[in-house]
C-alpha cells in the first residue's frame, strides 16, 4: 500500500500503524476543523465515490475465500481504512493503488479481532460472519464508535442468528467468543427487525454453511443484492438478495475475483440536497439515481427540478421549495442516512415539515445546531421534529456529532450568512472522501484547518 499521510505530516507504513496513530491519540479527531463561508451558489460537476457501506462489507467478505480479490472504486475514507487495518492485523496481505485494492486472506493466522481497532467502529461486526464461516471461531469486543443509536447499538439480532446456526456464544460483558462445534449449520431464521448489517452477516455466514438457510424479513438495500451477485459469480448459491426472503445453499468453497463497489447513494443524495438547499444547479456523475428514487419522487412534489440518466443526475435551480413530511424507513423507503441533510433542506422550504426518524434514537439531536443557526425547529420527542421554514441561517461554531449530521451541517453552513466553524470533522472524514476539495471545485468556500 502507499504511505498514509496524516494531519500533521507524519507518515505511516501500513493501515494498522495509520489507524493506531489516529485512534490511540484520542485528540486527533479534534485536531482539525472546517471553516465555511456562506452563502454560496454551486455550479459544475461532481463525481460520486464508491459506497462506504458496501466497502465495509466486501473487505471482510474477502475472508470467505483464500484467493486474491481485487476491489475497485474503494472510497478513501477513515472507516474503510479501519476495516483494512483490522484485516491486515488478522494476517491478510493488502496492496493498494489509488482506489484499487488487492486482498489475500490465505495467511490469516488468528481468530481474535484487534480490540484496539474493532471497538472503534460499528462495522467491525461485519468480520464475524466470514470469520465463523471460514474458521468456525472468532473473538471480538462489542463493536462501538457510534453515537447515533441508544444503548451502544445492540448486536442481539446477530447473536440470535448465530445461535440458530449452532454457534456457542460466550460473553463477559466486554467481549464475545463465538465457536461452532462442526462448522455453521443451515437454519430457517426470521429477523425480528430489519437490519442491514445483520442481513449481510447471516447471508455471508450461510454461504459456506452446511445445508440450505432461509432468511426472512431481510433488509433489501442495493449493496446487499450487489454483494450477493458477486458471491454467486464466485461459486456461492444465494437467491432472493434484495427481497425480504433469501435462500442460501451453502457451498464448499468460494473463489475470489474482481469486484467494483457501487456508487454511494448517500453521497449522491447528500449532493442533490446540497444543490437544492443552496438554489444551485449541479450535475452529479458516476451515480445511480435509481438508488435514491424515494428522494427524487419527493423532489417532484416539493418543486425541485432535476434531470437524470442511468448514471448522472442534474439538479436545477429552484426558489419556491415546498415543505414535506418524511418518515425514515428501510430501503426502498426514505433512508435514515439522508434524514439530516433533508432536515436542513426543509429549513429553506415554505411551511411546516414533520421529520420522523424511526431508525436511530439520537439522529435528531443535531437539530439543536440548526436552531443555533437560526432555524425554527420544535422537537416533539426524540424521534420527531417540526421544521418551520423558511429561515435565514447564520454562521456559528458547531460540532459534528456523527457522519451524516456532519454533512448536513456543511450544507447548512453553505446556505448560511457568514462564517461557520465545524469541529470534530473526523466524523465527516469517516464517510466522505476529501469533501472540502471536491465541494470547493463546485464553488464552496471550505477550509480545513489544524486546531
Ligand atoms: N438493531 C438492534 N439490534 C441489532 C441490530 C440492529 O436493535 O442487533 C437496531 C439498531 O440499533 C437500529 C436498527 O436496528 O435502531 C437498524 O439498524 P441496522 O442494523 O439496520 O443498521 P446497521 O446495519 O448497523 C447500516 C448502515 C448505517 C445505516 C443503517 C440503516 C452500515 C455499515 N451501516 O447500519 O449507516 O444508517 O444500515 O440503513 O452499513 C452511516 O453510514 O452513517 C450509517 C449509520
Amino acid at each position: 500500500m502507499p504511505y498514509c499521510q496524516i494531519a500533521n505530516n507524519d507518515i505511516c507504513l501500513n493501515y494498522v500503524q495509520y489507524i493506531n496513530h489516529n485512534l490511540k491519540k484520542e485528540q486527533y479527531k479534534y485536531m482539525q476543523k472546517f471553516i465555511i463561508n456562506g452563502p454560496v451558489k454551486l455550479s459544475g460537476e461532481i463525481e460520486v465515490k464508491g459506497a462506504k457501506n458496501q466497502a465495509l462489507k466486501i473487505i471482510p467478505a474477502s475472508i470467505l475465500s483464500k484467493e486474491t480479490i481485487t476491489i475497485d472504486n474503494l472510497p478513501d475514507v477513515e472507516d474503510v481504512k479501519k476495516s483494512l487495518a483490522l484485516l491486515e492485523d488478522l494476517g491478510a496481505k493488502i496492496s493498494q493503488k489509488g482506489s484499487k485494492v488487492e486482498i489475500n486472506t490465505s495467511g490469516i493466522n488468528k481468530i481474535e479481532l484487534n480490540p484496539e481497532i474493532a471497538d472503534k467502529f460499528r462495522a467491525s461486526i461485519m468480520f464475524i460472519g466470514p470469520m465463523l464461516a471460514r474458521f468456525g471461531e472468532v473473538k471480538f469486543p462489542h463493536p462501538g464508535g457510534c453515537v447515533i443509536g441508544a444503548g451502544g447499538r445492540p448486536i442481539d439480532v446477530f447473536i440470535e442468528g448465530f445461535k440458530a446456526m449452532g454457534v456457542e456464544i460466550k460473553e463477559d460483558g466486554k467481549s464475545y467468543h463465538l465457536k461452532t462445534k462442526n462448522g455453521l449449520k443451515a437454519t430457517n431464521f426470521f429477523f425480528k427487525l430489519v437490519s442491514v448489517t445483520a442481513t449481510e452477516t447471516l447471508m455471508m455466514a450461510a454461504a459456506l454453511a452446511k445445508g440450505t438457510t432461509k432468511l426472512h424479513n431481510c433488509a433489501m438495500e442495493p449493496e446487499i443484492a450487489s454483494l450477493a451477485t458477486y458471491l454467486n459469480s464466485q461459486g456461492a448459491n444465494i437467491k432472493g438478495a434484495g427481497t425480504p426472503s433469501m435462500e442460501i445453499r451453502g457451498v464448499g468453497e468460494i473463489k475470489a475475483g474482481n469486484f467494483k463497489i457501487i456508487p454511494d447513494r448517500v453521497e449522491t443524495g447528500s449532493f442533490a440536497i446540497m444543490a437544492a438547499a443552496t438554489g444551485s444547479e449541479i450535475t452529479i456523475k458516476k451515480c445511480q439515481p435509481d438508488h435514491i428514487r424515494i428522494l427524487l419522487e419527493i423532489f417532484k412534489r416539493i418543486n425541485i427540478p432535476f434531470k437524470e440518466t442511468a448514471d448522472t443526475l442534474t439538479i436545477k435551480k429552484t426558489k419556491n421549495i415546498k415543505p414535506y413530511n418524511i418518515k425514515t424507513h428501510e430501503y426502498p423507503g426514505f433512508p435514515t442516512d439522508l434524514q439530516s441533510p433533508f432536515t436542513v433542506l426543509m429549513t429553506q422550504a415554505n411551511g411546516n415539515s414533520l421529520i420522523h426518524e424511526t431508525i436511530y434514537d439520537r439522529r435528531l439531536l443535531f437539530t439543536d445546531s440548526l436552531s443555533q443557526m437560526g432555524a425554527d425547529i420544535t422537537m416533539c420527542d426524540p424521534h420527531r421534529v417540526v421544521v418551520n421554514g423558511p429561515s435565514r441561517l447564520y454562521g456559528r461554531t458547531l460540532t459534528s456529532p456523527d457522519l451524516r449530521a456532519g454533512i448536513a451541517l456543511i450544507i447548512a453552513a453553505m446556505t448560511a450568512e457568514g462564517r461557520t466553524e465545524i469541529d470534530n470533522i473526523y466524523q465527516i472524514d469517516r464517510g466522505y472522501e476529501k469533501i472540502e476539495a471536491r465541494l470547493n471545485k463546485l464553488g464552496a468556500k471550505i477550509k480545513r484547518v489544524d486546531i
